[in-house]
């Protein structure tokens, strides 16, 4: 559909640097299709791998949300760590939202990114708007991990199955490695240890 332009801008001189202010489009690619790329992957391997890639695509933002909201509400004897620790984790998952989401385009599709659209689809349950003891909010993040990280050797098994290496690789080597990696800095602030006296010493 053409764009229209109001009778006032249209009457710009010719030379003018004016841009074309409160410009309307029609949507021009649907969510939840994908062009004709010749990347050598037939439609239905890229159909499948955009679906899948959203989805975890959508919890992995919603898992770099709730990484921000703990940083910010931590507290306690820990809190500095924690603080540091839970922000470190979300840029590395900001990191991986844009790889899905480019990995998403690269295939032709359409990468899901308002944050609305997000909450709509996204199986992650949502926290209180408040702040959770210190241990809950370290476990519902372990528990977001286990989420992500269980569809994403369902998703990147079935890519390869489907002759998708590239989305395979995405999932394994970085979203997978870095979703295992973080649940192991996390379950390691959930172990009871002593830090003075060895009650069996
Ligand atoms: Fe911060």
């Amino acid at each position: 559909m053409a764009i229209r332009r109001s009778a006032k801008t249209t009457r710009r001189p010719k030379q003018s640097s004016q841009p074309w202010l409160h410009v309307k489009g029609a949507e021009i690619q649907e969510f939840g299709t994908v062009r004709m790329f010749p990347l050598g992957l037939s439609w239905d391997a890229r159909m499948y791998s955009c679906q899948r890639l959203n989805q975890i695509l959508a919890d992995t933002q919603i898992l770099y949300n709730l990484y921000k909201k703990h940083h910010w509400l931590m507290r306690g004897p820990t809190f500095y760590q924690l603080h540091l620790l839970l922000d470190k984790h979300a840029g590395e998952q900001l990191e991986l939202v844009d790889q899905l989401a480019e990995r998403v385009q690269t295939l032709g599709g359409v990468a899901i990114g308002d944050p609305r659209h997000v909450a709509e689809i996204t199986v992650i349950p949502r926290p209180p708007d408040g702040a959770e003891e210190v241990p809950a909010m370290l476990s519902r993040l372990i528990e977001a991990h286990e989420t992500i990280l269980v569809a994403s050797h369902d998703a990147a098994r079935r890519a390869q199955e489907m002759g998708d290496d590239g989305t395979n690789d995405l999932l394994v080597s970085d979203v997978i490695r870095t979703g295992e990696m973080q649940t192991w800095f996390l379950i390691e602030h959930l172990v009871d240890t002593p830090l003075v006296e060895a009650p069996e010493g």
